[in-house]
């Protein structure tokens, strides 16, 4: 089965800058370009237009230099109690979880309910929306990556949260820094399909993943480390920034277009395509 998206909810990047580092691909001193930034975003917007997908946009707000991200604010998912909600993220780093409140109030005021977890940050309840939450196309289940930006306890909270809403939460232990989120190392391409970068995983990650998918393409570390891993099947295409040709030959023997986008700007701040969106259905 395909995975099928119509809207999608972005940050333009007015604000975007590299000023600390949070994860291994930031280095404060390679300066961002703003222009070549926002023409990456736009280009970026145009591509989900041609995949068909609807952009909507949180306002930017100043000093807030990793909004831009906008996969990690909120979890967005459809649930039996709650048709349309909202999980907010309790982010690692205290200059990202300034960025939450905006996301919750854009995602009530369009029609989502906030279901909010009131996730303990001083007892390490972290949680980081779809950076670690990775729904399987077209089943109530959810794999949720934790060990470098969300924690144990903040995976459980979810996953106790979605008994509720009869979704499947099924934990996976990141075990390499440099894959920190689990958007990072594991790309699903339909609902057989999936990208995967193995040393990033325990093996008990691994044993839970070969068990819940019929086909786990590996891809290299050189692509792994290109954000092969970060790219967004949906629609009939799979939109990633410069994918070698073994990642463009597996991902057409799924049936999928490559859309290939530059993020190079956003790569400075660990960043590629599935970082910076949240589906909205
Ligand atoms: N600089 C951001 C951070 O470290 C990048 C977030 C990338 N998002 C993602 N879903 N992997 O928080």
């Amino acid at each position: 089965m395909q995975i099928r998206h119509s809207s999608v909810l972005l940050c333009p990047p007015a604000y975007f800058t590299v000023r600390d580092v949070k994860n291994p691909f930031m280095h404060p001193e390679r300066a961002v370009d703003s222009a070549r930034a926002l023409e990456q975003w736009e280009a970026l917007r145009e591509a989900f237009a041609t995949a068909g997908v609807v952009s909507y946009a949180v306002d930017p707000v100043e000093d807030l230099e990793d909004m831009v991200f906008a996969a990690n604010q909120a979890f967005v998912g459809n649930g039996s109690l709650h048709a349309r909600f909202a999980v907010p993220s309790a982010m690692r780093y205290p200059s990202r979880r300034r960025e939450v409140p905006y996301f919750a109030r854009w995602l009530a005021a369009h029609g989502f309910e906030v279901v909010d977890l009131d996730l303990d940050v001083d007892a390490g309840e972290y949680l980081e929306g779809h950076g670690d939450l990775l729904q399987h196309p077209g089943d109530a289940h959810v794999w949720a990556g934790f060990g470098f930006r969300s924690s144990p306890s903040g995976v459980s909270r979810f996953s106790a949260a979605m008994e509720a809403e009869n979704v499947r939460v099924t934990p996976l232990e990141l075990a390499d820094e440099t894959f920190y989120h689990l958007d990072t190392c594991f790309a699903p391409l339909n609902s057989e399909a999936a990208l995967i970068y193995p040393p990033a995983f325990t093996s008990a990650a691994l044993a839970a993943l070969r068990t819940g998918w019929r086909r786990l393409h590996e891809v290299d570390r050189n692509d792994a480390f290109s954000f092969a891993c970060n790219g967004i099947a949906v629609n009939g295409y799979f939109i990633v920034a410069h994918p070698s040709a073994a990642v463009v030959e597996t991902v057409r023997g799924e049936g999928l277009v490559p859309l290939v986008v530059d993020t190079s700007e956003f790569e400075k701040g660990g960043g590629s395509v599935f970082c910076m969106k949240t589906f909205l259905d």
